[in-house]
């Protein structure tokens, strides 16, 4: 497949003074799932090897970017928690308290219940232009939920995440100890063949950070790659323990000492914002600029969850990003798609270049800064994963 009269391409592949390599009037040369080359349109392979099956996009001088990575989302669950939104809009504060209830309606449905609303949910992801979804367990808190959770994640994608650390389940609540013993030992057992990543609430009302470097190491002794949630609702040393650990990201980051944009500037720990967590919950967004000046690599994700963030837009994040944090267009751009592959330890995408996976999106607009120009506006024109039109 030949996609041509490009307008704009971003391809994340650093040029002389564009980092984010953008090009104009460009052609994208696919094969099979992977990229084979990207070059200027007039200079594209007249006589593609694919012989003359070629099919041609003809892009009409709209705009091209990376298939978006959101590399954290909760999206395992049953049940509505639109009520808390909606409290929270007339200033009620965020509890994390409020996982339990969807810990209670997970519990409760069938393997195929929650099939389907996970299957819903990756197909409105895919028309949002995602391309890449980690998806983390963490509303079941038993062995058997917290397994089935995981083992239905893996029927869509390769980027699992045990989380069966989100908070202590009511019927440990006087019993943390056990619950972390659980979690690092016949929980971990279990969910592990199924995960490739392993993740903790560290946080005041979830988990300590001793709790989390426990929970974190035992992760690694079963091959899981470390990330956390961290420094969300208040200062602490989340940021700490991840890059402490290895972690291949800390995400949230609202709350950040001195000395954690140090430690972070310091690591291959990737700095995932989640800023639509800042809008649900009506809280202070994070700094972007302050990691960015650091020289700390950020990402941005769309942290979807019946709780602290419904919604599973990545050009919302985008726009938010812009609007909210103060990235321009360009490195919310990055951030939405070679950052999150970064934070996944991907190099297979994130970037548009020969060799890479095939997942691309086509807007409907001349430029990238529709994206945060054009807010709430359905710009995602069709959406190419591993070189197949998803959407
Ligand atoms: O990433 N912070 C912890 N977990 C989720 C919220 C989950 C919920 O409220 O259901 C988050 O924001
Ligand atoms: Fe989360």
């Amino acid at each position: 497949m030949l996609i041509t009269n490009i307008g704009e391409l971003t391809t994340n592949v650093p040029t002389g003074d564009d980092p984010y390599g953008t090009m104009t009037d460009a052609a994208i040369l696919i094969q099979g799932d992977r990229i084979v080359w990207v070059g200027p349109a007039g200079e594209a392979p007249s006589d593609p090897s694919t012989g003359s099956g070629t099919e041609v996009v003809d892009a009409r001088g709209r705009a091209v970017i990376p298939g978006f990575v959101d590399s954290h989302a909760h999206l395992v669950f049953a049940g509505d928690r639109a009520d808390e939104f909606e409290a929270r809009m007339t200033g009620v504060p965020y509890a994390a308290g409020g996982i339990r209830r969807t810990v209670a309606a997970t519990r409760a449905a069938s393997d195929d219940e929650l099939r389907r609303h996970l299957r819903e949910l990756v197909a409105e992801c895919a028309r949002q232009g995602s391309t890449t979804l980690e998806v983390k367990t963490g509303y079941g808190l038993t062995v058997h939920d917290e397994t089935r959770a995981a083992r239905i994640a893996s029927e869509v994608t390769p980027e699992v995440t045990f989380l069966g650390a989100h908070v202590v389940p009511a019927e440990y609540a006087d019993a943390r100890d056990d619950y972390v013993d659980l979690v690092t030992g016949p929980m971990l057992d279990a969910v592990a063949p199924h995960a490739k990543y392993i993740d903790v609430f560290c946080e005041r009302g979830a988990f300590t950070p001793d709790e989390s470097r426990r929970i974190l190491a035992a992760g690694m002794a079963h091959g899981l790659i470390p990330r956390m949630h961290g420094n969300q609702l208040g200062p602490g040393e989340g940021v700490q323990v991840a890059v402490e650990m290895g972690a291949a990201s800390v995400d949230h980051c609202t709350y950040l000492s001195d000395s954690d944009v140090l430690a972070l500037a310091g690591s291959s720990t990737v700095a995932t914002l989640l800023p639509g967590v800042e809008y649900s919950t009506r809280s202070p967004y994070p700094d972007a600029r302050r990691l960015l000046d650091a020289g700390v690599t950020v990402a941005i994700a769309s942290d979807c969850n019946p709780g602290s963030c419904f919604t599973s837009s990545m050009p919302l994040m985008v726009a938010l990003a812009v609007r909210e944090m103060h990235m321009t267009t360009a490195e919310a751009v990055w951030a939405a798609t070679a950052g999150g592959a970064k934070a996944l330890r991907r190099d297979d995408i994130g970037a548009i270049a020969p060799g890479m996976r095939a997942d691309l999106v086509l807007l409907d607009a001349p430029t990238r800064v529709h994206l945060a120009y054009r807010p709430g506006v359905p710009i995602i024109s069709a959406v190419y994963k591993d070189g197949v039109a998803v959407a």
